[in-house]
């Protein structure tokens, strides 16, 4: 077995920028590579990041001692394993059952949708990322959780204060203390809101955790809730951004899909090009190796799914955003007992929902100057505006 190389040169800041040349030249080089400014083990390989995701015994997402911890006021079960994980994770599952999806939450996309959409304005050029997308996802996800008290603007502001504290591996003040201030506006709202969820059940998050045979404790089902307002509004946000970019970018592409209402494929690619989570953490639980690189026990291992989404050995032209590639076996939604338990409702609301009422009203929409996009993200990834002409 072979030492892990060590890569001193790699910085957050080039990892925030365009992370995509240093991963495609980590792919070819150096698969499995400590990088010292993250302080993890980066693994970008497809099959790598797949093996690491679907062994939870040796790679462990069981981590009590994260900023994620603190900014959340729980131990949540995105950083647990096994039975408590399992029990946590099906509190909430039946919220997100297929027919729950299709019959209860569709519909609702489908009103906001019309109304969002109705309300922008033709012939201007509208930043879509703060008129439609962020709202949008923002309104779904507040119905489906049973919090549709609370505002678009306060479940924007709560989930990105809830990725900010989790992500602040520099244990600043700030970010927690934004965290501190959004926990206690959810917490109140939460609260007021138990009493109606148990005397009229229903089948929104809050309403079946609360309402369940064994409910899990207060804490976790409002852990529960955090979880999902932390990753169900920017992923879904940054996702359709994404693909629009891409449909807009690749007319010829976008003609193609309008005329066989490919929406569900240009889901895909759009995810697979740039994944809204694009890496997730796991600790090592023993000695152990991958591609005969020795990994210590206690190590921290990321897999990078930003770039096995464009490997090589499954990917032809892997960078480029090609809606008709004949396979896309990416792993935008995660792999193994973590796998993202809200996939299907970005799939309905953004491809099923949004694109074609959006293509509908406005058949022209077009985006006059691509390069005024910003991209921007490492761990979560998306474009930061899109500015397009509503035609
Ligand atoms: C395009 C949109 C989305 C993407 C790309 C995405 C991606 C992911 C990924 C990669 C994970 C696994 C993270 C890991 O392995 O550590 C995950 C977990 C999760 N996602 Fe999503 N997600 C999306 C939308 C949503 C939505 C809309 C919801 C809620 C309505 C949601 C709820 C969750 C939950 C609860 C987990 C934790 C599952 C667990 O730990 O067992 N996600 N998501």
């Amino acid at each position: 077995m072979k030492p892990i190389p060590e890569d001193t040169k790699i910085t957050l800041a080039q990892l925030d920028e365009n992370p995509f040349p240093i991963y495609q030249r980590l792919r070819s080089e150096a698969p499995i590579v400590r990088v010292k400014n993250v302080g993890r083990t980066f693994v970008t390989k497809a099959v790598d990041t797949k093996y690491v995701k679907d062994n939870p015994r040796i790679f462990s997402s069981n981590d009590p001692d994260t900023p994620m911890k603190r900014a959340f006021w729980a131990h949540t079960l995105m950083r647990k394993d096994g039975r408590e994980h399992l029990r946590e994770r099906m509190a909430m599952a039946p919220a997100f059952a297929p027919k729950i999806i299709r019959d209860e939450w569709v519909p609702h996309y489908e009103q906001i949708a019309k109304d969002y959409v109705a309300r922008l304005p033709r012939g201007e050029l509208v930043d879509l990322f703060p008129a439609l997308s962020g709202p949008y996802a923002a309104r779904g996800l507040a119905i489906l959780l049973g919090i549709d008290a609370a505002s678009d603007i306060e479940m924007q502001r709560w989930s990105q204060a809830l990725i900010d504290g989790a992500g602040n591996f520099g244990w600043q003040d700030e970010p927690f203390e934004r965290a501190d201030r959004a926990n206690e506006e959810m917490h109140a709202l939460f609260d007021s809101l138990r009493g109606q969820h148990q005397a009229e059940p229903n089948n929104s998050a809050l309403s079946v955790m609360l309402n369940a045979d064994e409910p899990i404790s207060r804490t976790q089902i409002y852990a529960n809730l955090k979880i999902a307002i932390g990753g169900g509004i920017n992923e879904p946000r940054d996702a359709l951004n994404t693909i629009l970019f891409g449909l807009l970018t690749n007319p010829d592409q976008l003609e193609e899909v309008k005329r066989n209402a490919d929406w569900d494929k240009a889901f895909e690619e759009g995810i697979r090009w740039v994944a809204p989570i694009s890496a997730s953490s796991r600790i090592v639980t023993e000695d152990t190796e991958i591609r005969d690189f020795s990994i210590s026990k206690g190590d921290t291992v990321m897999t990078i799914q930003a770039s096995a989404n464009r490997d090589e050995d499954l990917f032809e032209n892997g960078e480029d955003f090609f809606i008709y590639r004949s396979k896309n076996q990416h792993q935008s939604s995660g792999s193994g007992p973590h796998f993202c338990q809200g996939t299907h409702v970005p799939r309905r609301a953004m491809a099923q929902v949004m694109l074609p009422i959006l293509f509908d009203r406005f058949p022209n929409l077009s985006l006059p100057d691509p390069s005024t996009v910003v991209w921007r993200g490492f761990g979560f990834r998306g474009p930061l505006n899109l500015p397009v002409l509503l035609n």
